[in-house]
């Protein structure tokens, strides 16, 4: 076997078999293939596909790449949940807690923000000495102990996707159905959880803006996780709007605080309580519609908020930032964006609003740049409201005048004589 042969099985639309896909994978991660390589089968990967089959082993060999968890020893049930990543989701904050305090274990790893979509991990470092770099030993007792833990992605966990995602980058090849499915797919398997919730988002501020590509996406995800033993679902939610009003880091929090409360917004309550029941179901906890209540009791009697507490103390966080949000300084230069005409907020081009939120310095550009913390948009009107000539839209949070004006040029909304249709939240179930 060489890759030249399997280049050309690939190009010409042939399936690639097992040993084949093994052989890339392997000569990915040891070097034996060179780049040139690796991206001409990623472009042949992006024009001729992959089968159902061929995704799934592709899958598990990037999986196997490197080290694969096993929570079997903690003798309980384990439930993962993967955003493919919006603005203004800040959903890990408040669902992670509520699953953790009915006694499922959360083993949950992050990422960081990178270009219009937040990243957990951003948002937690807003809290001040939350660590999210720990020793596997150490994530092992905070299961134990809190049975949950938000880490960042890190060790020696599918290596395979780190070379492949850093290629793909460069050569145009992201938007690709099995790149996709296999790159986030890889990383849960090697995770470990018996259970996955996929979190696949859809419109204007998501990876797949239309439906049809968001149920595709969904879909061969949910054939990879059950393919390798995981009880695996999705839920396609919507992202057409940002969730809930705030987008930024401490900004986010703050808001998931309030939500624990019982007292967020109506969206990410809404999206946060089904994202709970899903990965409580999967978890073999009973129907959907019963944990959404099991959900809901832990999100109004204070346990979920008691549990993000724990949470945070585990990991080094200082909780009375939690107990009084106040305590959160925000970046010192703000502007209003103001309605131009009287009408209701018909649409937030939400990938707008979080590209304006990254000019702000909530999120990076490129990988290495800073994070400034209490950088953001606070939304001060949503869809479906009237508003005024005037009337504050919303409010940026930033160090100059500068960048308010670079994100002002960025943000875009519509304002309509005709109050836009109702919001559907959760679009569809998939693999329950
Ligand atoms: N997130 C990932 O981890 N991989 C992708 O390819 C896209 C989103």
């Amino acid at each position: 076997m060489n890759m030249y042969e399997i280049l050309l099985k690939k190009r010409n639309g042939k399936e690639l078999d097992q040993q084949e896909l093994s052989y890339f994978v392997r000569g990915c991660v040891d070097g034996s293939i060179p780049d040139y390589q690796i991206s001409a089968m990623l472009m042949a990967i992006y024009f001729q596909g992959m089968t159902p089959k061929e995704t799934a082993v592709f899958t598990q060999e990037m999986a196997c790449s490197g080290d694969m968890l096993d929570w079997k020893a903690l003798h309980q049930r384990t439930v993962d949940k993967h955003s493919t990543g919006g603005v203004g989701d800040k959903t890990t904050l408040i669902v992670v807690p509520i699953v953790a305090s009915l006694g499922v274990v959360v083993p949950k790893m992050s990422g960081r923000g990178l270009g219009h979509t937040g990243g957990t991990i951003d948002k937690l470092s807003a809290i001040p000495g939350f660590q999210t770099q720990i020793s596997q030993e150490h994530l092992w007792r905070l299961l134990e102990k809190n049975h949950a833990a938000i880490i960042a992605q890190s060790g020696n966990l599918a290596p395979a996707d780190k070379i492949l995602y850093a290629l793909r980058d460069v050569t145009a090849t992201v938007d690709s159905l099995p790149l996709i499915a296999s790159s986030i797919m890889s990383k849960k398997l090697a995770l470990g959880a018996n259970a996955i919730l996929l979190d696949v988002k859809t419109g204007s501020g998501a990876l797949m803006r239309d439906l049809d590509g968001s149920i595709r996406l969904a879909r061969t995800m949910v054939e990879i996780g059950k393919a390798a033993g995981r009880n695996t679902a999705a839920l396609i939610t919507d992202m057409d709007t940002p969730l809930g009003y705030a987008i930024g880091n401490a900004l986010e929090v703050m808001e998931a605080v309030q939500t624990l409360h019982g007292t967020g917004p109506e969206d990410l309550t809404q999206v946060s309580l089904s994202l709970a029941a899903g990965m409580l179901s999967l978890a073999g906890k009973g129907s959907f519609e019963h944990c959404f209540e099991l959900a809901k009791e832990k999100l109004y009697d204070g346990s979920a908020f008691e549990k993000l507490k724990e949470i945070t103390l585990g990991q080094g966080g200082d909780i009375s930032y939690l107990e009084c949000p106040k305590k959160f300084s925000l970046s010192p230069f703000q502007m209003e964006i103001l309605s131009p005409s009287e009408g209701y907020l018909a649409h937030i081009d939400t990938l707008s609003c979080g590209l304006a939120s990254m000019l702000l310095g909530a999120g990076r550009q490129k990988k290495e740049d800073k994070i400034d913390a209490g950088a953001g948009i606070l939304l001060l009107k949503t869809v479906g409201d009237f508003v005024h000539k005037g009337d504050p839209i919303a409010r940026f949070y930033c160090q100059s005048q500068s960048q308010a004006f670079a994100a002002r040029e960025e943000f875009q909304f519509t304002i309509s004589s005709e109050k836009p249709k109702g919001r559907t939240l959760i679009l569809q179930k998939i693999g329950f």
